[in-house]
């Protein structure tokens, strides 16, 4: 590899510009393959944006992932450092994807008409990353897996996760073993199930949320999660209002009711018990 180094001094050096094949960077990033992967469905120039925007949020997606299978790893192992490390990650990383709202935020129907016949059936409700996120966070449910069926590889990994436990199970074992009563039903309790809300639980967050000490290890976890579940709660509600307004109560491209569909979903909050434990501390 050569350098061109300029007579006038070493702060003018420049890059590297020879290289046998393809460049490092692109080795390393495939930033070709990743800006090819582009192919929209109409001729309307705004089509391009929505499509991007999509991709972008389903690599958000794809690190968070990511950041909470390491988060739930090091819980099992009583690493909280590490699960606290990455669950800070991934609250930068869920402000990052809230942001990609921005270019979709204010469609109007005029605007999204325009290509939205041209999706056909597609929807996001058939994101299985997102699934992922949402089986993570505890809202099980084997019948979405359905829409996988014909992709292999992507329905053994949703029936893996739909199987291991979530984040939350793994916090609460975790509360278990620091000898906090949560009950046995829920550390026993049917996996591939969607997580439901149990008083004692919320009474073992409303003890840790007690503790006078605001910087104790348990405390910031609680924290940490509450970040989380604001934040996913804030994606949810993004896209209810973009929704509402670039198609009003329009049914939706994936079959639903849409708007109606999508209030109901948003209004679940995430952790229940780590907001209902702070109306007893
Ligand atoms: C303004 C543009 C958008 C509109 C109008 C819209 C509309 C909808 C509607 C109506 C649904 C309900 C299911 C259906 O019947 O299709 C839905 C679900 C969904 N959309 Fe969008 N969407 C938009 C942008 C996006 C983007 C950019 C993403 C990013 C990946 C996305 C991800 C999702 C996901 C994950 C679901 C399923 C939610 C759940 O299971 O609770 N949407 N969308």
């Amino acid at each position: 590899m050569s350098q061109f180094p300029d007579a006038s001094g070493a702060g003018s050096v420049t890059p590297n510009l020879d290289f046998a094949g393809t460049t490092p960077y692109e080795d390393y990033v495939q930033a070709d393959v990743l800006t090819h992967l582009q192919h929209p469905l109409s001729d309307d120039p705004g089509e391009m944006v929505f499509l991007v925007t999509t991709q972008v949020m389903e690599l958000w997606f794809t690190v968070i992932v990511h950041e909470w299978e390491t988060a739930s790893r090091a819980l099992r192992r009583d690493e909280v450092p590490v699960a606290m490390d990455a669950l800070k990650r991934s609250v930068r990383e869920l402000d990052a994807l809230n942001a990609s709202w921005r270019p979709l935020a204010q469609l109007t129907p005029v605007q999204f008409n325009a290509y939205r016949s041209a999706l056909g059936e597609g929807s996001g409700f058939q994101s299985a990353m997102y699934r992922r996120m949402e089986f993570l966070l505890g809202e099980k449910s084997a019948s979405m897996l359905v829409p996988h069926r014909g992709a292999p590889r992507v329905h053994a990994e949703l029936e893996k996760a739909l199987h291991e436990p979530s984040l939350y199970d793994e916090v609460l074992r975790l509360l278990a073993r620091r000898g906090l009563p949560v009950p046995q039903s829920v550390l026993d309790r049917d996996l591939s199930q969607r997580y439901e809300p149990s008083p004692e639980v919320e009474g073992v967050w409303a003890e840790v949320y007690g503790n006078e000490d605001q910087d104790a290890e348990l405390v910031r976890l609680g924290e940490a999660l509450t970040d989380v579940g604001e934040l996913v709660w804030r994606w949810r509600n993004d896209h209810l209002v973009a929704t509402r307004r670039a198609m009003g109560a329009k049914a939706g491209t994936g079959g639903s009711a849409g708007v109606a569909w999508l209030e109901k979903r948003a209004a679940k909050n995430v952790f229940p018990e780590l907001w209902t434990a702070r109306s007893h501390v």
